[in-house]
């Protein structure tokens, strides 16, 4: 069977990974969270003091780019890749409200960008991948089968990171991941380089009232749409 690349993108708490882990398990492909690339270069420029409230050394950050290495593991047990800062597991850490406050204005930087985007499309050059981000659809794999744009009020993405971090046993206020949101949502449509909007092919996917038993049949029912095709292209 003909493989395809799976583009999933959107604004943050949409679900993105957890739709995009989902497929990848069921048609046996590679998942890409592209996120937490950028999450794993955020954690080294804090590690470095590079990057603080009202502070951000972006050309040393940029003089350092090849001292950062980010790589994927499979975990057997969790059923997908975890990421790898210069060899070191940082899957967890990466994940916080801090690292979230910083994340978006290191994903500004083209650089970084450039750098991420190329271990990316290594990763997806054989097809057969699922990836989500912001412009996995837009820039990273322009020619993929299938493109999803995931939204949601920013209200119910911001409650379901929050409970999300409550459970993990962080220590946050619900007004504090709210304003995250809004700020990345903000500084993500706006940069220059490769901002987060919708590809002119995409299907557009609002999940603000949808389980996520309905949201994964809604894709997989897509999926399977573009695959016959791609089976149908072939045997014509
Ligand atoms: O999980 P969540 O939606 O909160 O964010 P993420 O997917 O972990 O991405 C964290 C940040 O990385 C985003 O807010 C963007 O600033 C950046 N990002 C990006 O610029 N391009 C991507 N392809 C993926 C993430
Ligand atoms: O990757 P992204 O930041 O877009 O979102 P996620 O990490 O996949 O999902 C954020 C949280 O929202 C997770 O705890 C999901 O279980 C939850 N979620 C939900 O409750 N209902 C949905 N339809 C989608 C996601």
């Amino acid at each position: 069977m003909n493989k395809i690349t799976i583009a999933i993108d959107g604004f943050s708490s949409t679900g993105k990974s957890t739709i995009a882990k989902q497929v990848a398990n069921h048609l046996g492909y590679v998942y890409v969270d592209s996120g937490a690339m950028y999450r794993a270069v955020t954690l080294y420029a804090m590690n470095q003091g590079l990057i603080a409230e009202d502070y951000f050394d972006v050309k040393t950050l940029n003089d350092k780019l090849s001292e950062i290495k980010v790589s994927f593991k499979f975990n057997k047990g969790l059923g997908f890749a975890e990421v790898y800062l210069n060899d070191k597991n940082v899957e967890k850490t990466i994940r916080s409200l801090e690292v979230s406050r910083f994340v978006s204005k290191v994903a500004a930087i083209s650089a970084v960008r450039k750098k991420l985007v190329a271990i990316q499309r290594e990763i997806g050059k054989s097809k057969g991948v699922v990836m989500d981000g912001r412009d996995i659809g837009t820039v990273v794999f322009p020619d993929a089968e299938l493109k999803i744009f995931m939204t949601a009020s920013p209200e119910t993405r911001a409650k379901r990171r929050y409970n999300e971090l409550i459970n993990r046993g962080d220590n946050v206020v619900y007004e504090s991941v709210l304003k995250n949101v809004q700020e990345r949502d903000y500084i993500d449509s706006n940069r220059k380089d490769s901002p987060l909007v919708k590809a002119d092919d995409a299907i557009e996917i609002d999940n603000s009232d949808l389980s996520l038993e309905e949201q994964f049949e809604k894709v997989l029912e897509l999926v399977r749409k573009t695959l016959e095709i791609k089976e149908n292209k072939k045997s014509n």
